[in-house]
Formats: structure tokens, sequence, C-alpha cells
């Protein structure tokens, strides 16, 4: 009989500016993924008006994190929430701090299900800042100009980086070269995913099939 293919769950990191969205809606795709986008959850947030827009709206602006409490909470509900049909998530922009990382990984514990693994785009910060400069002439968003997108590099060099530090302990951690075409990198990502699907033991390992 076939085994029950595992379930995908994927972390997707990287500094403001990798291409996390773009690489995201292109893997959901491929893998029939769900998409937890907090960036794009709380910009919602904030176009409805809600208590937690109301707050996050001028953290944002200013290239600050919302609190921990606040996102763990919306995330959290979402991944119950998940309809069980599907492969997995991609969650885009969360972790983004350890404390996140640590209430992420009871969750899933508590769930018995488990993350896969966090790729990481790596992007030089020159070419992070022009990414989102240009981004920043259409996208309408209140933190794509250049002071926010400096104060947004540096706040997730303090606050993000000790996220890759625990999924390395976990060896849970791929670091992907995010500069290039959409499609040289997207192709970089398929093949750390597809070698961990097709690595039967390590992927008993690394997945739950419960999801
Ligand atoms: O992920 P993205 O770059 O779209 O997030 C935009 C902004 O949303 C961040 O700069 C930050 O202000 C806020 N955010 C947050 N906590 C997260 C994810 C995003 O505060 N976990
Ligand atoms: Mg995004």
């Amino acid at each position: 009989m076939e085994k029950a293919k595992s379930k995908l769950n994927i972390i997707i990191c990287g500094a403001p500016g990798c291409g996390k969205g773009t690489q995201s809606d292109l893997l959901l795709q491929k893998y029939r993924l769900i998409h937890l986008s907090t960036g794009d959850i709380l910009r919602n947030e904030i176009e409805a008006k809600t208590d937690n827009g109301i707050i996050a709206e001028k953290l944002i602006s200013k290239g600050e994190f919302v609190p921990d409490s606040m996102i763990v909470k919306i995330l959290s509900k979402r991944i119950v929430e998940k309809p069980a049909t599907c492969n997995g998530i991609i969650l885009d922009g969360f972790p983004r701090t350890l404390s996140q990382a640590e209430a992420l990984e009871a969750l899933m514990t508590s769930l018995g299900k488990k993350t896969t693994i966090l790729i990481d785009l790596v992007v030089e910060k020159e070419e992070l800042i022009s990414r989102l400069v240009k981004r920043g002439e259409t996208s309408g968003r209140s933190d794509d100009n250049l002071e926010t997108i400096k104060k947004r590099l540096e706040v997730y060099e303090i606050k993000t980086a000790p996220v890759s530090d625990f999924y390395k302990k976990l060896n849970k951690y791929a670091p992907i070269n995010g500069m290039g075409t959409v499609e040289e990198i997207f192709s970089r990502i398929t093949d750390v995913i597809d070698s961990i699907e097709s690595n039967e033991v390590n992927l008993n390992e690394k997945v739950n099939a419960c999801c």
C-alpha cells in the first residue's frame, strides 16, 4: 500500500525584500499549500480597522514589529483552523523573533504536527534596498520608503537572526541564495524541498505525517 504523503510545513524567512511573498506564491501552487503571510494578514487587519489593526498600523509604518503575543495569537488561530485537506502551510513572515519561534514549535507539538524546514532567502543589503525602493513606487505600502526600509533591515538583523540559529539547532535550516531571477531562486528552493521529500528516512524524521 502506498504510504500517505507527509505534510510540508515550510517557513520562508529572510530580510524585507528578499522575495518571500513572490516565492511563496510559486510554492503554494506547486505543492498545493496554504499561504499564511503575516504581513498580508496585518495589512488586512489595518484595512478592516480592527483593534489589532489599529495597534499594527503605527508600528508597521515605523518599521517596528507588533507584539509577539498579538502575532502568535493571530497565527495560532489560522494554523489551527486551516483545512485538514491541504498539503501543508507556508509561513511567510512568521516567526520573526525567537519568542515567536518557540511559540510556533510549542503549538505544532501540541497539535501533533511538525515544521519541515526553514528556508532563509539570503540577499545582499544593496539589492534589498533597491528592490524595496522600486516596490515602493507602486505598492502603496506605508513601510516601503527609504527611512523605514533602513529601520526594517536593522530590526531584522537584531530580532530575526536568532530565529535562524534556533532552526539550525533543530537541523531544519536551509539558507538559499536569493540573488538572481525569480525562476533561478524558485528552482534552488524546490531542489531543497524535493530532496527532503525524496528522502523517506529523513522525511519521516523531519515531517509528521498527520500535519
Ligand atoms: O512580512 P512583511 O515584510 O510583509 O511584514 C511587514 C511588516 O509587518 C513588518 O515590517 C512588521 O512591521 C510587521 N510584522 C510584524 N511581525 C511579524 C510579521 C510582520 O510585526 N511576525
Ligand atoms: Mg511579504
